[in-house]
């Protein structure tokens, strides 16, 4: 008989494929296209990844989070943050987040901020939550015109539609072409389907834009109009990560033409302190549906890991958050500018490319010479993970009608040596395609 070889005896047990029944939704979800290129980043240390929105590794909190271990760990008593917490979140750290907000918006009430305030696993959650509960397979969201992809994937796994937000030639909101897609809407008998509206409003993932408070009133205007008072969802996922000026626009939470409208803002600690605390905060003005949601999460994991609240609370009072913004919102400008001139020295520009420096957040976004295909299957997309450099693909980012010229880049955890490198293999690969 001959003995197993090495490989039979080591390999791991590989699971089986099944032919179980599964639901609708586990039918519809897809692997998801970030987990798949934050693997081939982490799988191929060679590979420069341009591409997960991952935060800079180098400027973790580390100190801050040492010192808020060390005097949780000292302190008297118990450690009630080593047990299972509330489903809605710790009632100190809504506390502080709603004032952390007030801060932003004069016009707000804290109190009230507080009173709709719950704490998330991540920002990602609350999206989920908010989403999961007022939608069925069918129905329809107007999203941001491009969009955050991953929000885009969720609704296509919970068999919900997205459709774009009209923008004009400039990516502004084009107030009177969504007027006229609501009548359309209306038109086809689908209007009573659209359960929400969702943007990504300061500095977004993908396009490195925030809309200005008369595009949000605009945005209102139109679904008021049109009689479609529906909630509203505002992600704020990358408010504080501005690099010298807050943006100047209010949320909806404090812009009047939004007043009758049930209002959801998210936002989150992981991009702004440590993208592996996963907490997430927000707050809804509307009682019911944040009760909806607090049910759902109650089916998810009735709280978020209380340790990293509590963690993030003492960040707070220590001052420790403060201190992190004011290191980064100067190191991601950096490196923005160090990706932004090494594509400019490779001759981007001079080849067709367009795109605009952003005043905050972690991407560019650039849209390619009239007619170029960067889309996942496109050879450009081929050409470059075979040069070592990984983006994503802008036709991930639309909800419908999706152009196939647009790249967002993002400088969030290479060093600027690196970024500098995946800027020429980039470079490289555009003037090839230039000129064949
Ligand atoms: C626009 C936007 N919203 C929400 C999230 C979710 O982030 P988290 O769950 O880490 O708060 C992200 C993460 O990349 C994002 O880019």
């Amino acid at each position: 008989m001959t003995p197993p070889s090495f490989a039979a005896k080591h390999s791991p047990v590989m699971p089986t494929s099944t032919s179980l029944n599964f639901s609708s939704l586990g039918e519809r979800a897809q692997p998801p296209t970030i987990a798949k290129l934050m693997t081939m980043a982490l799988e191929n240390p060679e590979l420069l990844s341009i591409a997960a929105g991952f935060t800079d590794t180098s400027n973790l909190p580390v100190e801050a989070v040492e010192q808020a271990v060390a005097k949780l760990a000292s302190r008297p008593g118990q450690p009630e943050y080593l047990q299972y917490g509330s489903n809605p979140g710790r009632p100190e750290l809504r506390r502080m987040l709603a004032e952390h907000l007030a801060l932003q918006e004069p016009a707000l009430d804290q109190a009230e901020i507080q009173r709709g305030a719950f704490i998330t696993n991540g920002s990602q959650q609350a999206l989920y939550l908010a989403v999961q509960v007022l939608c069925d397979p069918g129905d329809i969201i107007l999203v941001d015109r491009p969009s955050y992809f991953v929000f885009l994937e969720m609704l296509r796994g919970l068999g919900v539609e997205a459709v774009s937000i009209p923008t004009d030639a400039n990516g502004l909101v084009d107030g009177e072409a969504m007027s006229d897609m609501l009548v359309d809407l209306k038109i086809s008998g689908r209007a009573q389907r659209v359960k929400a509206v969702y943007f990504v409003s300061y500095f977004s993932n993908p396009s490195g834009r925030s809309l200005t408070a008369a595009e949000k009133s605009g945005i209102a205007e139109s679904l008021t109009a049109a009689d479609l008072v529906i909630p509203v969802i505002e992600d704020a996922a990358y408010r504080d990560l501005y690099y010298s000026e807050p943006w100047p626009a209010p949320s909806v939470l404090s812009i009047p033409s939004w007043e009758q409208f049930p209002k959801l803002y998210t936002s989150t600690l992981t991009k702004p302190f440590a993208t592996g605390l996963k907490v997430g905060f927000a707050t809804c003005t509307d009682v019911e549906w944040r009760a909806k949601m607090l049910n759902v999460k109650a089916h998810h994991d009735f709280g978020t890991a209380n340790f990293n609240q509590a963690l993030f609370e003492q960040v707070l009072s220590d001052g420790g958050f403060r201190d992190q913004l004011r290191r980064i919102r100067p190191a991601y400008e950096a490196k923005m500018r160090a990706l932004d001139g090494a594509l400019r020295q490779e001759g981007l520009s001079d080849l067709g490319w367009k795109w605009d420096q952003p005043a905050g957040g972690l991407y560019l976004w650039l849209t390619a010479p009239v007619g170029l295909d960067t889309g996942l299957d496109s050879e450009f997309c081929q050409a470059c993970v075979e040069a070592g450099v990984l983006y994503v693909p802008g036709e991930l980012c639309y909800g419908d009608d999706a152009p196939i010229d647009t790249i967002r880049l993002s400088f969030g955890v290479l060093n600027q040596e690196q970024l500098q490198e995946a800027a020429k293999r980039f470079g490289m690969v555009a003037k090839h395609f230039a000129s064949v």
